[in-house]
């Protein structure tokens, strides 16, 4: 990898004076390229897109365009109208929610949902409103205590009545790294659809939709170095033609009377309303940004770093280690001992460590481990080996001053 000093200079918020930024899961810290890139679209080239009207409009939507293309193009989508901007990874998901639900003849009362253990609530919850309201079925894949999905009735899970099957490509609590494009391919086999939760793996390793073979793949800009308000559904064209709009209004018509509408072709007709032009503009660079480091290298550094926190805090007694041994882009864990989670969470904070204390909207996931909250720690392509020192270090020290 490049010297990673010389990609942490590219982050200004990096040079805060003892910062040690642990919550990239949560959200990334940005690269200069891309708050420059949304600061020179305003300046220069902002208008609203696709009104067609003038030359500024016309330059703002082939930005805006290019934008799909290279993100499209970043996890090999066949054609860029597969990508669809929205405001964040929730709404990708509601959004597919919502439009199976409408797609006449698609869910028959009865039918099956299969979602894991280890969701987050945005690929819970959706589903859960869904089945509601179409008197659907949901069923839970559960994991086991190396926190691995127990996959051995799958077959069974996806047989009929089964429509839709839903899970993360890495969950954002035990960083577990499911086999996506095994799930995905019986998924196929039995007929059944399948959506990828991809928020806490897209800034971490190469993606390839083609290659894993799912019908969905959802995730946010601001978790891969880009901005917030940009959520990135990837859908397969021939679904998204066949697949009702979710939103109304702006963009997503051809043609209304006051009877009436007609929706436009894919993707315009899923993005309702001016959307987030600057935004989606920074999201592409943020793409070029990965790139230019190359996501073999993100892949190998990341993992480095989380494999050494791991080794790092299972070797401390006070605390458990709650996530995967090889858990990608992050560590998790709970304080024994009666020190309270929160109060570790704020002893470091007031020492610059940013860590997450809660439920990471992941709350049936904490009961089920029969916990209420847990600590985590996650890493990006800017976190450094002595921070990660650091981190282990402040903990230890943290517990003999929270332990009095
Ligand atoms: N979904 C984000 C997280 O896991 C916010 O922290």
């Amino acid at each position: 990898m490049r010297d990673n000093k010389i990609i942490r200079e590219q982050f200004p918020i990096l040079k805060t004076e003892n910062l040690i930024y642990l919550d990239t899961a949560a959200s990334s810290q940005k690269p200069k390229k891309v708050l420059d890139a949304i600061d020179t679209f305003y300046k220069t080239t902002y208008s609203n897109i696709h009104r067609g009207a003038h030359f500024l409009g016309d330059q703002a939507t082939e930005r805006y365009e290019q934008a799909r293309k290279k993100i499209g193009d970043f996890i090999h989508a066949s054609s860029p109208r597969e990508i669809i901007f929205t405001k964040n990874a929730t709404e990708s998901i509601n959004l597919v929610a919502h439009s199976l639900g409408d797609w006449e003849g698609f869910f028959q009362e009865g039918d099956r949902i299969i979602l894991t253990r280890m969701e987050h609530h945005a690929n819970m919850v959706p589903w859960l409103q869904l089945a509601k309201r179409k008197k659907l079925k949901i069923e839970y894949i559960d994991f086991d205590d190396e926190k691995e999905l127990l996959l051995s009735n799958i077959e069974k899970l996806l047989d009929l009545p089964t429509k839709l099957i839903a899970f993360p490509h890495v969950s954002n609590v035990l960083g577990t790294k499911n086999s996506i494009r095994d799930l995905c391919t019986i998924a196929r086999e039995h007929c059944v659809l399948s959506l990828v939760d991809a928020c806490q793996s897209v800034a971490h390793m190469p993606i390839d939709v083609q290659e894993i073979g799912c019908d969905f793949f959802a995730f946010s800009s601001h978790k891969m170095y880009g901005p917030s308000g940009v959520g990135v559904l990837y859908g397969r064209l021939s679904l998204l033609k066949k697949m009702p709009p979710f939103l109304g209004g702006g963009e997503m018509i051809r043609e209304v009377t006051y009877e009436n509408f007609t929706p436009n072709q894919v993707p315009e007709k899923f993005e309702a309303g001016t959307p987030p032009i600057a935004e989606v503009i920074g999201a592409g660079v943020a793409v070029d940004f990965l790139q230019e480091i190359g996501m073999r290298t993100v892949e190998i550094h990341d993992q480095k770093i989380s494999k050494r926190a791991y080794s790092l805090l299972s070797e401390i007694s006070e605390l458990t280690v709650i996530s995967h041994k090889n858990a990608c882009g992050l560590v998790t864990f709970t304080m024994n001992n009666g020190i309270q989670n929160y109060d570790m969470a704020d002893y470091l904070s007031d020492y610059g460590i940013c860590i997450r204390g809660g439920h990471h909207c992941a709350e049936p996931l904490h009961n089920r481990l029969g916990i209420k909250t847990s600590l985590r720690a996650s890493f990006g392509i800017y976190t450094t080996k002595e921070e990660g020192e650091k981190f282990a270090e402040m903990l230890k020290q943290a517990i003999q001053e929270l332990k009095r």
